[in-house]
């Protein structure tokens, strides 16, 4: 395949900046481009430098004032909620009976599953998301929906059917008796085929059995690069009724423990409500908490503590959550993550924020150096930002003074009109 080149202003993270003004911990260049062959970054750098190693005949699409990212990562998203996101008046649990498992039954259909899933993906490349690790439903027929309607556009994806066998409707937990058995399968089928990774995805404590919950933590042990995710202290009742269900463990982290679940590789979406010993097992075991701003003032389960999990250790991503979170923009997650921090009187960095949507959450799922960053040997996942997208930001931006401060009208301001474009393993996924 011809090389291509992209052109405008490039901005990728070294590492995670220690705050604002850290300018050591990116790279821009204000008249860059990247050189993308087969899908992948070949070179990048200043424009000057690298026009003139393209052939003759590459085309290259220039975008003069715009800011050229990598892709943003979205580490925790349900593709069945895309009909419940803004469902009214509902706590979690109640959310969950009421609307949730309603809709998630619908994807017993297969064709309902795969217009599902070509809408989702079409949601995520508008917003700039050009990674995501998904929750499917109960039924692998979602998994294999996904995941073939992903790998047809060569989109790195992450997924895994729901595992649950108690506390929910017999339309989720009958699809689900097979389960662990669904998930081999899908693993054998999907992992590793080109860009699809898989997550084991035990729903959460309440919707398994303690022996179905070790079964999966099994699943981790035979295959060692499949990543989990599930969600972890997100609402007082939720953790109340863990407790009644797994009496025995000291807290609802260490029921995790138990079954093998924390690790390096596992994703717990939440993680609001933790106890100081919670905090220790998360952050010795190398485990990921996944703050999703959007959906936890939502749901109202509350405020997410950044600070005290980065400063105990705790490695961080952040996430949308749609259907409870309300928002598939990266952008809009960010400013509201902002918000969470500034209501227990801390600050999100814009510096920091960016960095979290592309490297930080690369690494978070295991993708460090293929996503997330501009640089030769990684995919050409790459957005391309206007903080000119609406006429009150274009207003904003005539007195911003440097990169910092754009960045955060970007993230404050921004939303899915501020992509320009999207593009997945090199080519465009938005109409011009
Ligand atoms: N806990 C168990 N399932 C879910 C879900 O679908 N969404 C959220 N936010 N929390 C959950
Ligand atoms: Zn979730």
């Amino acid at each position: 395949m011809t090389a291509r080149g992209i052109r405008g202003r490039l901005l990728s993270f070294l590492r995670e900046p220690r705050g604002a003004g850290d300018s050591e911990s990116y790279r821009y260049v204000n008249d860059g481009l990247v050189v993308v062959k087969d899908g992948r970054i070949e070179a990048a750098g200043a424009a000057s430098e690298l026009l003139s190693t393209l052939p003759a005949d590459a085309p290259i699409e220039h975008y003069p004032d715009a800011l050229i990212m990598p892709g943003f990562i979205d580490p925790h998203i349900h593709y069945p909620q895309t009909q419940v996101i803004a469902s009214y008046g509902a706590q979690l649990l109640e959310w969950l009976e009421k609307f949730t498992f309603v809709e998630e039954q619908k994807f017993a259909d297969p064709g309902h599953a795969a217009r599902n899933a070509e809408f989702f993906l079409d949601e995520l490349a508008r917003n700039g998301t050009t990674t995501a690790c998904a929750y499917c439903s109960a039924h692998p027929a979602s998994a294999e929906a996904l995941f073939a309607a992903a790998h047809r556009r060569n989109a790195g994806m992450i997924a895994g059917t729901a595992i649950m066998n108690r506390n929910g409707p017999p339309g989720l937990l009958e699809p689900a008796r097979e389960a662990i058995a669904a998930s081999r399968d899908l693993i054998r089928r999907w992992h590793g085929t080109g860009r699809q990774r898989y997550a084991v995805t035990p729903r959460f404590a309440i919707t398994s059995t303690g022996e179905q919950l070790a079964e999966a933590g099994a699943l981790l042990v035979e295959f060692p690069t499949v990543l989990m995710q599930t969600h972890l202290d997100e609402n007082k009742n939720e953790i109340e009724t863990v407790k009644r269900l797994f009496p025995d463990e000291p807290s609802y982290t260490a029921v995790y423990g138990r079954f093998g679940l924390l690790g390096p590789r596992s994703l717990l979406g939440h993680c609001i409500h933790l106890d100081d010993d919670e905090v220790a097992l998360l952050r010795e075991t190398g485990s990921v908490a996944v703050f999703c701003p959007t959906s936890n003032l939502f749901i109202g389960s509350g405020l997410f503590n950044y600070k005290r999990l980065a400063s105990a250790g705790v490695r961080i991503a952040l996430a949308t959550d749609v259907g409870g979170g309300t928002s598939y923009s990266m952008l809009r997650t960010a400013a509201e993550a902002y918000k969470v921090m500034q209501l227990q009187g801390q600050n999100l960095p814009a510096l920091l924020a960016f960095d979290l949507i592309t490297r930080g959450n690369a690494a978070a799922v295991g993708l460090a150096g293929e996503i997330g960053v501009i640089t030769p040997g990684a995919y050409a996942d790459l957005v391309v930002l206007d903080a000119r997208s609406t006429p009150a930001m274009a207003h904003r931006m005539e007195i911003t003074r440097d990169l910092e401060e754009e960045l955060f009208v970007l993230m404050t301001m921004g939303d899915d009109r501020a992509v320009r474009q999207t593009y997945i393993a090199g080519k465009p996924a938005l109409a011009a």
